[in-house]
C-alpha cells in the first residue's frame, strides 16, 4: 500500500508521515519549499497549483491512497486550485482521497456546526478552503473532507502565536471560539480514514471550545508563564471580518472512529 502525502514538510503533514512510517506504509512525501524530517519517506518536489506537474507525479507514483493537506493562507491559487489539481489527479489514478479542510470555511454562530453544514465563508481564506471542498467533491464524490480546527502539539504556530501573545509579541482574540485538536490524534484519524470508505465533510476536532485568549492562558499556565503579560484583542475591535465562533460538532468522528479526539483542557492540562 502506498500513501502519498502531498504537504509532507507540514505540521499535520509530517505527523501523518512519521505515524504511516511507523505503521509500515511505503510512504511518498511532497515538499514545495521545505524540507520532511522524518526518515523512511520518499521526498518529491511539487508545486500543487502545477496540474500537469500534480497528474505526472500521481500517474509515475500510482498511489493506494492520498493525504493532501497544502494550503497557504493568502494565496487561492494554493488552497484552492491546488487542492482541485490533487483531487483531480487521484481520481484519474483510482486512489482513495482524504482532503484537509477547515472550520474557517464558517462564517460562527452560537450553535455548533454539523459535518453537513454548507460552508458560509466571510474571508478569502475560508472562501478558498470552501471553493476547495466543492471542487473536491465535483473530482472525487468518494473523498474524505476531514474539517479541522486549530492544530495544537509540540511545534504549533497556533501555540507559538500564544507564547508570543503572552510576551506582548501579538494578540489573542477574545471573540474568537475554536476547538482544537492535538496533531498527533489528527494525524491517526487522517490515517483511519485513509483505510476507510467514509465520503464527504467530516468535522474532526477537539470537544473542548475555547476563545484564543482563552487557549493562551491554558498555554500560560503548562508552561509557568506570566498570564498577566497576555495581550488580547477582538476581531472587531482591529477591524477585521473573521469568522466567530465555530464549534465543530465531531459527534459522527468519534463514533466512526478509534482514535480519541483529547480536548485542549486535557491535553494543556
Ligand atoms: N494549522 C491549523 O491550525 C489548521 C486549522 C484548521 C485547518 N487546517 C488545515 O490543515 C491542513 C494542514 O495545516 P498545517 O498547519 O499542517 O499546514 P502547514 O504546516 O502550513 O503546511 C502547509 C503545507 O502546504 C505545502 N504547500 C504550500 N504551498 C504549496 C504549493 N504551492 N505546492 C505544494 N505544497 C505547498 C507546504 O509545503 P512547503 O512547506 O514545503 O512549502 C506545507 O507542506 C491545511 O489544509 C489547513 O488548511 C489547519
Amino acid at each position: 500500500m502506498t500513501l502519498l502525502v502531498v504537504g509532507a514538510s507540514g505540521f499535520l503533514g509530517g505527523e501523518v508521515c512519521r505515524q504511516a512510517v511507523a505503521d509500515g506504509r511505503s510512504v511518498v512525501g511532497t515538499v514545495h519549499s521545505g524540507s520532511v524530517g522524518v526518515s523512511g519517506v520518499v521526498v518529491r518536489r511539487l508545486d500543487v497549483t502545477d496540474r500537469a506537474a500534480v497528474r505526472a507525479l500521481l500517474a509515475e507514483v500510482r498511489p493506494d491512497a492520498v493525504v493532501a493537506t497544502p494550503y497557504r493562507y493568502d494565496d487561492w491559487a494554493v488552497t484552492a486550485d491546488g487542492a482541485a489539481h490533487v483531487a483531480y489527479a487521484a481520481a484519474e489514478v483510482g486512489a482513495r482521497l482524504v482532503h484537509l479542510s477547515s472550520d474557517a470555511l464558517h462564517a460562527g454562530r452560537p450553535s455548533p456546526y454539523s459535518d453537513d453544514d454548507p460552508p458560509t465563508p466571510v474571508f478569502p481564506y475560508g472562501a478558498a478552503k470552501a471553493a476547495a471542498e466543492t471542487a473536491v467533491r465535483a473530482a472525487d464524490p468518494g473523498a474524505a473532507l476531514v474539517r479541522t480546527s486549530l492544530i495544537v502539539g509540540e511545534g504549533s504556530k497556533q501555540i507559538q502565536l500564544c507564547r508570543d501573545a503572552l510576551a506582548g509579541r501579538a494578540a489573542l482574540f477574545t471573540d474568537e471560539l475554536r476547538c482544537p485538536i492535538d496533531v498527533s490524534d489528527l494525524a491517526a484519524a487522517v490515517l483511519e480514514l485513509v483505510d476507510g470508505d467514509y465520503a464527504g465533510p467530516l468535522n474532526v476536532a477537539g470537544p473542548d471550545a475555547v476563545s484564543r485568549a482563552e487557549l493562551g492562558l491554558l498555554v500560560a499556565r503548562q508552561e509557568g508563564l506570566d498570564p498577566a503579560g497576555l495581550k488580547t484583542t477582538t476581531g472587531a475591535a482591529s477591524g477585521l471580518h473573521r469568522p466567530t465562533e465555530v464549534r465543530l460538532d465531531s459527534a459522527r468522528a468519534v463514533g466512526l472512529l478509534r482514535t480519541r479526539l483529547r480536548g485542549v483542557a486535557e491535553l494543556l492540562a
